[in-house]
C-alpha cells in the first residue's frame, strides 16, 4: 500500500513523521477523510473545500494546491488498485523548534480499508448514550479526539455504539457523526451550531426536503427525549438509525420511516454521482 507524504510515493509502513512535529508535541493538526468507491473519490470538491478551509483557520501551512493534490489522490487510487477504501488527508503543524509555534506543517495522504456499520447495527438501530461536552473550534476537523477517545470506556459499559455531546440543554454532534432527529410530527430538525458541517449531513439536508420539512436549528435535550426518529450520518456510516438515546427508546424503538426513506434517497443520491464520474472517466 503506497502513500504520500510531502511530495513522495512510499509505502504506508515508511510513512514516518519525527516526534518533534507539532502534532505529536501539542495535538495541533487537520485532517479529512473521504470515501473512494468502484475507485471514485466520492464527494471529492467538498471534502478538498473543508480541507483547505480546515487549514486556513488554523493558520497551517504546507498544503500542496488542488489540482496537485487532487492528482495524487487519483495516483493512489490508480497504484493501490483499491476499488473500495477510505482516504485520509492529514497536515500537522510541523517540526516546531520550540514545540509550540506552527511551522510549514507535514502532509500525508494514505488510503485504507473502510471500516463500516455491521449489518445488525444499520438493519436494527443503534443505542447512544449523552454526555455534557462541546467540542473546541467544532466547525475545523481538527486531530483533536481528546474527549470521543477517552469516553470509549464509558460507551462500553453503556453496551453504547456513540456518544451525544450537549451543553447547557443543547445537544450539536457525536465524536465523529452528526446528529438529526424527526419530530413526532415528521419535521426533520439538525443541530446549526458547534458542529462540524459534515458532508454527509449536507447531503441529507439537500434530498430532505423532497421527503419532510426541514428545521436547522438548536436542538434542545428534552426535544431529543421526546424525538419520533433520531439518527446519525457520517461519511462511513451513512445514515446509521438510533433506536435507544440514554436508556429510553425513539418512538418505536425501530429504526423510522423517515429515517429509511433519507437512506435510500441518499444511496439514490450517491449512485448517481458514482455514474456521474464514471461517464466523466470514459468519455
Ligand atoms: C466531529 C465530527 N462531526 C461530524 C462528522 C461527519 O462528517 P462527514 O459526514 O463529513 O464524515 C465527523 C467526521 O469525521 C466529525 O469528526
Amino acid at each position: 500500500m503506497l502513500a504520500y507524504l510531502n511530495g513522495e510515493f512510499l509505502p504506508l509502513e515508511n510513512a514516518q513523521l519525527h516526534v518533534s512535529d507539532l502534532a505529536i508535541q501539542r495535538g495541533y493538526g487537520i485532517f479529512d477523510f473521504f470515501r473512494v468507491n468502484e475507485r471514485v473519490p466520492l464527494y471529492l470538491e467538498d471534502y478538498l473545500d473543508r480541507f483547505y478551509r480546515s487549514s486556513a483557520i488554523m493558520g497551517l501551512e504546507g498544503v500542496i494546491d488542488r489540482p496537485a493534490l487532487k492528482e495524487v489522490v487519483y495516483q493512489l487510487i490508480r497504484r493501490n488498485g483499491m476499488q473500495e477504501a477510505g482516504m485520509k488527508l492529514i497536515l500537522t503543524g510541523g517540526y516546531s523548534p520550540d514545540a509550540y509555534h506552527p511551522v510549514k506543517g507535514n502532509f500525508l495522504v494514505s488510503q485504507h480499508p473502510l471500516v463500516l456499520p455491521t449489518a445488525a447495527q444499520v438493519a436494527e438501530g443503534i443505542s447512544i448514550i449523552t454526555y455534557p461536552y462541546r467540542r473546541e473550534i467544532a466547525d475545523v476537523k481538527t486531530i483533536n479526539y481528546i474527549m470521543g477517545v477517552w469516553l470509549l470506556k464509558k460507551m462500553k459499559e453503556a453496551r453504547a455504539a456513540d456518544v451525544l455531546y450537549h451543553r447547557d440543554g443543547i445537544v450539536s454532534e457525536f465524536p465523529r457523526c452528526n446528529f438529526f432527529l424527526v419530530t413526532r410530527q415528521g419535521t426533520l430538525v439538525t443541530p446549526a451550531n458547534h458542529i462540524l458541517h459534515g458532508i454527509t449531513r449536507m447531503r441529507v439536508l439537500e434530498v430532505a426536503p423532497s421527503a419532510c420539512p426541514v428545521e436547522v436549528r438548536d436542538v434542545r435535550l428534552e426535544e431529543v427525549y421526546e424525538a419520533g426518529e433520531a439518527f446519525l450520518t457520517s461519511t462511513t456510516k451513512g445514515v446509521l438509525p438510533i433506536v435507544n438515546i440514554d436508556n429510553r427508546p425513539v418512538g418505536s424503538g425501530k429504526p423510522g420511516p423517515v429515517t429509511l426513506a433519507l437512506r435510500d434517497l441518499l444511496r439514490q443520491r450517491e449512485r448517481a454521482e458514482l455514474q456521474k464520474s464514471h461517464q466523466v472517466q470514459n468519455s
